[in-house]
């Protein structure tokens, strides 16, 4: 068993969890993944690491709440245990001195994209991070992005931010701008990594994705996870999370996502008429 430190609301639809597990912090790397079950009923999902704190012993993730385990896990409250907290697990993000790296990350993956966007700082690179949110009050760890950024924009459909144009667009923008981007790292839903991908695409310029198909384990012994890469069949469990977004098979990822699509809406159905009779 876990305990929960904190889990709190940071805008609509996405929380922060923060849990007690000494062992897991010690080890964790940028671009990370643990795995999580709500409760004894549920089903094992993938959070990828945001923060970690080795002192406090504590792992820290943001999630979307989208089907029945999110919600699940969007209703613990500090002092709460999970059953399985399962980490570090995949391999971490590659982490060198390329020069200007772009980071581009939405909804949870703003939060992802802070641990990679950190070390890649610390590395020497020169770091541009770029955020996509539908309206500005879906914006969170600003703060904390801006801190580890030498260049900080904001991709938001209203007007209180610099761009209010989705990713791409903004993406090359910048790309034109800046002359010379030598890395982009992205990480978000699947529709913001494939456009951010197809966006550098005529560029040439080498961008990292975080894939998130589904899981079960996490340690390669299912294949639930599987994902084409350049032609092959990849574990993004194991030989990932992070691929080249030039060479994911984008059609059989969204395709695989959607399998149990119809299976999720009734297990929330059924979860809700249970649990608020
Ligand atoms: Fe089972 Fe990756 S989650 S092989």
């Amino acid at each position: 068993m876990a305990k929960i430190l904190q889990r709190k609301r940071l805008v609509p639809n996405i929380h922060l969890l923060e849990v007690h597990a000494p062992e897991v912090a010690q080890k964790c790397k940028p671009g990370q993944f643990v795995i999580i079950m709500p409760d004894e009923r549920g089903e094992r999902i993938p959070l990828t690491i945001g923060d970690w704190d080795e002192k406090k012993g504590s792992v820290t993730s943001v999630f979307l709440v989208v089907g029945t385990s999110t919600h699940k896990l969007s209703m613990l409250e500090a002092g709460d245990e999970v059953p399985v907290f399962v980490g570090p697990l995949g391999k971490p993000s590659e982490i060198e001195k390329y020069g200007t790296v772009l980071c581009a990350g939405g909804c949870f993956g703003i939060a992802a994209i802070y641990p990679i966007a950190r070390a890649l700082k610390e590395a020497g690179n020169k770091i541009i991070t770029l955020l996509d949110v539908k309206a500005n009050y879906l914006i969170y760890w600003e703060d904390k992005l801006k801190a580890v950024s030498d260049q900080f924009f904001i991709s938001a459909r209203d007007s209180y931010y610099d761009c209010k144009e989705y990713i791409p667009n903004t993406l090359e923008k910048i790309v034109k701008k800046e002359k010379k981007i030598d890395r982009v790292v992205s990480i978000g839903c699947t529709y913001l990594m494939y456009t951010c991908s197809e966006a550098t695409k005529p560029y040439g310029i080498k961008t990292v994705v975080s894939l998130n198909p589904i899981m079960v384990d996490g340690t390669g012994m299912c294949g639930a996870c599987r994902v084409t890469i350049d032609g092959k069949t990849k574990f993004a469990c194991v030989d990932g999370p992070d691929f080249d977004g030039h060479l994911v098979d984008w059609d059989e990822l969204f395709s695989r996502r959607k399998s149990y699509f119809e299976d999720e809406i009734q297990s929330l159905c059924y979860w809700e008429k249970e649990t608020f009779p």
